[in-house]
């Protein structure tokens, strides 16, 4: 089982600038919660209890007014500075010592997950032992995407970032599962062109073993990328549809915490108590 994990939410945000000049893009708000809360919430819901949030320099007071350390949600959060943004494999450089020698999943910051049968997926995916998994989710614009081709149902045989010609439909998503080898692999990496280690040159050194394997979203699901300020208002329309005609909310951490029995009601009093009287405060108050 996969018990440790880590949520990249550094980077520079320059598409969304300037409104992340002076507040990181993880902590600006998708609908009713900053936008950290739904990677982190797929971490929680992958039953996964020790994270490491990467930041960048000069943030950390700012996350830690929001998640000081995990314990009102029953997990441990330790946070790592990223002095600039070198690429997404830099996650298990960074992570060395927090990984040791455990297996490992890494979530985007930016990304957003949400469908019926996710959970399934999630917990089947940090039984990962050997090799490298990613989620895909075919999409409509292979393009703008890195994809990847398969042969049977599981297993990835080709990648290609951003293929100009039609190559395959199944976009990477941002939620990766890896071995413990993922630290070693990363150090191994050259920067690209544009100057960053690439994901994809990781994930091919697990595909030429041939341990590169898929798991699916699946068309039930959703995965948004809120990258740009337009991505920002699709997503938070997509959750405040989904949250006000069914009366609960997408990535409540606390809910999600006090359903994996983590937390009781004195940790969700404590929880309405630091919030304050907000809309956030009255739907944990229904929760016990
Ligand atoms: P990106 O989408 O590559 O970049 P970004 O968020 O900095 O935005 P922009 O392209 O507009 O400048 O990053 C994906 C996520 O990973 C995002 O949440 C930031 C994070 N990230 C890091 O924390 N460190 C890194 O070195 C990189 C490349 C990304």
């Amino acid at each position: 089982m996969i018990k440790k994990g880590i949520i990249l939410a550094g980077g520079h945000g320059t598409r969304m600038s300037p409104l992340t000049k002076a507040v990181n893009k993880q902590l600006l708000p998708i609908y009713d919660k900053p936008l950290i809360y739904y990677p982190l919430s797929i971490l929680m819901l992958a039953k996964i209890k020790d994270i490491l949030i990467i930041i960048n320099k000069g943030q950390l007071n700012q996350y830690k007014k929001l998640l000081p350390n995990g314990d009102n949600l029953g997990i441990k959060i330790t946070y790592k500075e990223q002095s600039y943004p070198k690429g997404l494999p830099d996650a298990f450089i960074l992570g060395d010592n927090f990984i040791g020698k455990n297996n490992v999943a890494l979530i985007l910051g930016d990304n957003f997950f949400y469908g019926q049968s996710l959970s399934k997926t999630l917990l089947n995916c940090v039984k990962l032992k050997n090799g490298a998994k990613v989620l895909l989710h075919k999409v409509s614009k292979p393009e703008l995407y890195g994809v990847a081709k398969i042969k049977s149902k599981n297993k990835i045989i080709s990648i290609k970032e951003k293929p100009k010609k039609y190559f395959s439909d199944l976009a990477i998503t941002g939620l990766y599962f890896f071995d413990k080898d993922v630290v070693k692999f990363s150090k191994q990496l050259k920067p690209s062109k544009r100057g960053e280690l690439e994901i994809t040159d990781l994930l091919n050194k697990y595909k030429k073993k041939h341990k590169l394997y898929a798991d699916y979203i699946g068309r039930g699901g959703a995965w948004l990328d809120t990258g740009s300020i337009e991505d920002f208002y699709k997503t938070s329309a997509f959750v405040s549809a989904i949250e006000n005609r069914q009366g609960f909310k997408i990535s409540c951490i606390e809910e999600i915490a006090l359903n994996n029995k983590w937390i009781g009601s004195k940790n969700i009093k404590s929880a309405i108590k630091f919030y304050g009287k907000c809309q956030y405060s009255e739907y944990l108050k229904k929760l016990i």
